[in-house]
């Protein structure tokens, strides 16, 4: 198998319900905490998959500093409306 072609099936494995949908910017950041398959860490919470509404409402209350958080207060704060609303609309497409 080429290098190319590992390539390829390593993009189909990562983005099976989201055929062609890149990741919107900011995105894959948020994995490296919130891991797609979870992680033995009980405290960071599962975020894939959840309903959009959902991650927007939180991330906002981050950001606002009406939610307690330890680290997201900080994250939510480096993100636009806009950027919330694609990364939400990625991550919960995200099984
Ligand atoms: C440095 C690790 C880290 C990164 C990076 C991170 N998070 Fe979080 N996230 C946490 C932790 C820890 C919590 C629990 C609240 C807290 O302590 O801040 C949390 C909580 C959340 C929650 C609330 C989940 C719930 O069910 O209560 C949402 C939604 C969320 N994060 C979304 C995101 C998004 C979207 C990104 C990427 C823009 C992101 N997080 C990046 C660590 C992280």
């Amino acid at each position: 198998m080429s290098a190319a072609h590992f390539v390829l099936a390593a993009l189909a494995v990562a983005a099976p319900s989201m055929a062609g949908a890149a990741a919107p910017p900011g995105a894959s950041s948020c994995a490296g905490c919130h891991s797609e398959a979870g992680r033995p860490n009980v405290a960071i919470p599962p975020i894939h998959g959840q309903p959009a509404a959902e991650i927007i409402a939180a991330m906002r209350a981050y950001r606002a500093g009406e939610r307690p958080a330890s680290v997201m207060d900080r994250i939510a704060k480096g993100f636009s409306d806009e950027e919330i609303q694609a990364i939400a609309a990625w991550i919960s497409a995200q099984r």
